[in-house]
């Protein structure tokens, strides 16, 4: 069954939505590009989590994690450069594995990208509530009178009933995606700028006020357990999510002035930034008000986003328990004002960041879609907009469900298998395709590939078993009811079947929301 219904890489490259893109894009602009992609719910919520299941020891997690990452970048980058078309992971995995492992993968980003934007919108909603709780709308009201009731702040696992504006917010990036956004690389730009500083005036306010004693215990939840969700392996295979989006990198490779050097520069460079910011922001937190964990009566810290952690944090002030880690540490240190204003930084960037990832969903499904191995009518293209509406609705829904129920670190773990299966499938590609076809041009070739690789599948499995036992079974859930729909529908109608039906050529779509830099050209 493997290498089965191969698609050949210059049929992919020759099938590719004719786009002739102009080559504009330089290494500083994809950098600003990743970081655009990266910066988010991870490091401004997930940091509660990291510290709940690590503790101070998270900033360990943070490496291990970026180490699996920048590995995984090396590889990406020399499969954007040789196959530089829209679809990543899936498209690539298409031309080497064959039919079923694309659909896994493709079957897999959708688990990535759809509850990827789900947990940005949770990140987001945690920060918007603070803000509503703390403000007195510049002296209008008296504080905490714009509050939400305590039920409708968080999801039923979270201490709430229904995350309200986890939700709405889910419904306004839909909307925007379906009226067709184009966000400049200016505006993205701007966004990366306020996450910078947002980040950058954080570690120079708690800096310091940390106190070596918070450290202490270092690692109070060990180094793992063979189960995962604990110590700082469970800790790094959550906080890897953190570090997710880089790859909109290399899917700019067309768009990209000298890929050889740009894209890897693009790819290291924005994942090298985050790690350092992420780092001194970790260690800022852990160090200024402590990142112990909630114990159980165990003594061992408690499963995030369980009951009995919900409970423990009722009123309580421990940073692992805050929803709003960042701002939260800046109030417990004596600066409420400079924490309302990280807030308003994150409540400003984190939609660009759900906007890529739901954008990233559809365009997955849509391509699929065109291969024939999903109806037809997900791909339908708006008359007007010009954008895949019909699969924008469903996505749009299922995000704006899973956010207003369920909790922001389970979704993150749900949405981190699908990420480390797609990047151990681009880093075996790529070997295999080295073996395969060792004469195709490579604008970039990954370093050291016969240590790359096989390191960076390592570390996403070692990654994937420290995930939660709940997110594991999801993701076989998932890709079981992948495997039910795929027998069903995707191997007879495939374009790849013997008697398939050809389709129309690929209408026009609205350009990556990012990389747009001006008024539309047409078709
Ligand atoms: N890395 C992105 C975030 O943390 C997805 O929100």
């Amino acid at each position: 069954m493997l290498f089965w219904r191969v698609k050949p890489l210059d049929k992919i490259l020759e099938t590719a939505e004719k786009k002739s893109l102009k080559r504009q894009l330089g290494a500083f602009q994809l950098t600003m590009l990743g970081i655009g992609a990266v910066i988010g719910t991870g490091i401004f919520v997930l940091t509660a989590e990291a510290g709940q299941k690590a503790g101070p020891g998270m900033m360990i997690a943070f490496v291990i994690a970026a180490t699996v990452c920048a590995l995984a970048a090396l590889a990406y980058a020399e499969l954007a450069s040789m196959v530089p078309v829209s679809g990543s992971a899936y498209t690539y995995t298409y031309g080497v594995f064959g039919e079923i492992i694309a659909w896994v993968v493709g079957w897999a980003l959708a688990l990535e990208y759809g509850v990827g934007a789900s947990v940005v919108s949770v990140g987001w909603s945690g920060y918007m509530n603070g803000l509503l709780a703390h403000s007195d709308l510049f002296g209008l009201v008296a504080p905490g009178a714009l509050a939400l009731p305590e039920a409708l702040r968080a999801g039923p696992f979270a201490g709430g009933s229904f995350n309200l504006l986890a939700f709405l917010i889910s419904f306004a990036v839909t909307v925007l995606l379906i009226i067709g956004t184009s966000k400049s690389a200016k505006v993205n730009a701007i966004l990366v700028a306020i996450k910078i500083a947002a980040l950058a005036m954080f570690v120079v306010i708690a800096l310091p006020a940390v106190k070596s004693t918070n450290f202490e215990p270092f690692l109070p939840g060990g180094w793992g357990s063979p189960l995962g969700g604990v110590g700082v392996l469970g800790a790094a295979a959550s906080i890897f999510f953190a570090y997710v989006g880089f790859d909109a990198v290399s899917t700019a490779a067309e768009e990209t002035k000298n890929p050889n050097r740009n894209i890897p520069i693009g790819l290291i460079g924005s994942l090298a930034i985050c790690t350092i910011f992420y780092l001194l922001v970790g260690y800022s937190a852990a160090g200024s008000v402590g990142a112990q964990p909630v114990l159980g009566v165990n003594g061992m810290p408690l499963d995030p986003g369980s009951d009995a952690m919900a409970a423990a944090c009722a009123g309580s002030e421990a940073l692992v328990c805050s929803k709003e880690p960042l701002a939260h540490v800046l109030r417990m240190i004596g600066f409420p004002t400079l924490g309302n204003w990280i807030g308003i930084a994150a409540i400003l960037a984190l939609p660009s960041v759900i906007l890529m990832m739901m954008f990233g969903q559809t365009r997955i499904f849509f391509t699929m879609s065109r291969d024939g191995l999903l109806p037809e009518a997900l791909s339908r293209v708006h008359p007007r907009f010009h954008t895949p509406h019909v699969i924008t609705i469903i996505t749009g829904i299922v995000v704006a469900v899973c956010s207003a129920f369920f909790p922001v670190g389970k979704l993150a773990d749900t949405s981190n298998s699908g990420t480390l299966l797609a990047f151990a499938m681009v880093a075996i590609g790529v070997m295999i395709l080295r073996k395969q076809q060792p004469n195709r041009p490579r604008p970039f070739r990954t370093p050291l590939v016969w240590l790359v690789c096989p390191l960076a599948v390592l570390g996403c499995l070692l990654l994937f078993v420290n995930l939660t036992m709940t997110a594991k079974l999801v993701f076989v859930i998932w890709a079981a009811i992948g495997l039910v729909v795929y027998r069903l529908y995707g191997y007879r109608r495939s374009q790849m079947a013997p008697d398939h039906k050809t389709l129309p050529p690929a209408p026009h779509l609205e350009p990556h929301p990012t990389f747009h830099e001006g008024p539309d050209p047409g078709p």
